[in-house]
């Protein structure tokens, strides 16, 4: 089973210039909580943005090229769709733009922090019908001026 998780703006803004826009201490701290053990699958320039491998999940990176750091490099993206989404296990897509927007179709459960702004943005979250998904509020938090909702949408 796959889930999404990501943090995004009211645009749909996802990041900028490669890198996060959001800091978030209570976003980052929910998803380290709620990737930690599992599978956690990333596109190529995601993998680029980060100081280093994220400790305690299997790192395994998207891309048309062979990455020797990640504990796994999935060249096929259709086949890994096809072998994987009838797991029991939850597999946890965590970006970048390109990738969410590959994934949604098969996502059971989005994990969106949905951040109060509009910033700049480059790469932005694809756009989906939340008629076909039940919205279940995890929590509200501010930061500074910042107010966000950690939000879990279901697929029906
Ligand atoms: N707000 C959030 O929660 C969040 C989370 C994660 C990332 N981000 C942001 O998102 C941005 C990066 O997103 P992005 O869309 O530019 O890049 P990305 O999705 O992270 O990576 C794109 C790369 O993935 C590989 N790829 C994509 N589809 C593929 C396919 N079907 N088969 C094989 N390889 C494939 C390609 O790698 P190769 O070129 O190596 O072949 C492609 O260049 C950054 O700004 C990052 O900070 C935000």
């Amino acid at each position: 089973m796959f889930s999404i998780i990501a943090a995004i703006g009211k645009n749909n803004a996802l990041g900028k210039d490669n890198d996060l826009i959001f800091h978030i201490k209570e976003d980052m701290d929910f998803f380290r909580k709620t990737t930690t053990g599992h599978k956690v699958v990333m596109g190529s320039k995601t993998w680029d943005s980060l100081p280093t491998k994220l400790k305690n999940r299997e790192n395994i990176v998207i891309s048309r090229h062979n990455i020797p750091e990640a504990d796994k490099t999935v060249n096929n993206l259709e086949d890994y769709i096809a072998k994987n989404i009838d797991t029991q296990e939850e597999i946890f897509i965590i970006g970048g733009g390109s990738i969410y927007a590959q994934f949604l179709p098969y996502a059971k459960h989005l994990y969106l922090t949905e951040v109060d702004s509009e910033p700049e943005a480059d790469v932005f979250f694809p756009e989906f019908d939340k008629r076909f998904y039940r919205r279940k509020k995890i929590k509200h938090g501010k930061q500074g001026e910042l107010e966000y909702s950690i939000v879990k949408y279901t697929k029906k």
